[in-house]
């Protein structure tokens, strides 16, 4: 089906608005549709705090990380004062993106015309500026982005009036209190780039439906009958599932002792959160990890997968034989869903792609996408 003229009006969507049971999915050109595309930038990943990674990433005064987040080059710059800060990766003169992947930096020097930043941010040199009228250098520095942290992870937000981070989070930070997240060591950080919509694998990651199709090889003893979703408070929703065994190993295999200080349903389970719009976490018994998408384009996505261990185990003399085989378990499970979701989007790129139905196993599906709707849609 192809896109409408008027494609955010709700009545186009009555259909995602009904109880699950009854209801359809997306229409699907909300994952092809440039327009739609754009709208959820401007109304969603400009208007929330967005994850973009683990402060341990960048650990020494001058350590940077640049990206591309929703189309806006960000740098991420641990000062000398260690405190990390967000900037756009945008020079003041006319517009050079500055800085690329990871480094460490002692000033930030545009390659353009050489205009320099301390790695605060403050414009330190601007060549041959004298004569130009009224210029204050301390008025272009870089721009800053609002940045907050938890639990070691970072965030960002583009709008000033948006409200602190612990609003976005809600009750969150107290139901993942016993995993320790400050106490966690980030092992390992993979990217893959993805020719899917960024809602396609949010989708997937949170039903299991698809666990015995496409990971019966791999994930399939993992498989359950559906949970009911977490009571969320906050941006966020999540699956919780009470099991033996570390989630985060393939059956048969043995791994880290547990995390000590878990309490209560964590020291009983996984919990399978997504913090809307777009990061996934996997909580179980001995780490916890992360899926975190940058939506790139209507079709194309970055995926980042961050492994993260409690310092104790980290500093164990056996820590790399045995952390090989959770990162075995991840990289067999997380390319099936990668080849799955590409092969979705390949479908609702077709013009006879028609809505589809849920089934009891995705309650979070729906919810999703109603989550997208109330945001996206004309009023
Ligand atoms: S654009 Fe950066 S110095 Fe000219
Ligand atoms: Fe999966």
């Amino acid at each position: 089906m192809s896109e409408p003229l008027e494609q955010f009006n709700p009545a186009h969507y009555a259909g995602v608005r009904r109880p699950l049971l009854e209801a359809e999915t997306l229409p699907a050109w909300c994952y092809t549709s440039k327009a739609f595309y754009d709208r959820e930038v401007e109304r969603i990943f400009m208007r929330v705090w967005n994850f973009v990674g683990r402060a341990d990433a960048i650990p020494r005064a001058g350590d940077y990380m640049a990206f591309d987040f929703a189309g806006v080059p960000v740098v991420l710059i641990r000062g000398k004062d260690r405190e990390v800060r967000a900037f756009v990766n945008v020079c003041r003169h006319r517009g050079t993106k500055l800085l690329d992947g990871k480094g460490n930096a002692t000033a930030i020097k545009c390659p353009y015309h050489s205009w320099t930043y301390a790695i605060d941010g403050t414009l330190e040199i601007a060549p041959q500026m004298e004569e130009t009228v009224g210029f204050d250098k301390t008025a272009y520095g870089l721009k800053p982005i609002r940045l907050e942290t938890w639990g070691g992870f970072l965030f960002i937000a583009f709008d000033d009036r948006v409200d602190g981070l612990a609003s976005h989070l809600g009750d969150l930070p107290r139901v993942l209190e016993s995993y320790g997240l400050d106490d966690l060591v980030c092992t390992r950080r993979k990217t893959y780039d993805l020719a899917c919509n960024w809602k396609v694998y949010v989708e997937n990651a949170m039903e299991s439906y698809h666990v015995p199709t496409v990971h019966g090889g791999t994930l399939q003893k993992q498989w359950r009958d559906i949970n009911p979703p977490i009571d969320a408070h906050g941006q966020y929703c999540g699956l919780y599932t009470r099991h033996q065994g570390s989630r985060a190993l393939l059956a048969g295999e043995t791994g880290f002792p547990y995390i000590a200080s878990l309490q209560g349903d964590a020291a009983a389970g996984t919990y399978y959160p997504l913090i809307y719009p777009s990061t996934m976490f996997g909580c179980t018994y001995d780490c916890v990890w992360w899926l975190e998408l940058h939506p790139m384009g209507p079709a194309r996505t970055k995926l980042i997968v961050g492994s993260c261990f409690p310092r104790a185990t980290v500093a164990r003399p056996d820590f790399d034989d045995v952390v090989a085989r959770y990162y075995r378990r991840w990289d067999l499970s997380i390319p099936e869903d990668n080849v799955i979701s590409e092969r979705q989007q390949e479908g609702l790129a077709s013009p006879f792609s028609p809505h589809g139905r849920f089934s009891y196993m995705e309650p979070l599906v729906h919810t999703i996408d109603n989550w997208v709707l109330d945001r996206v849609l004309d009023q």
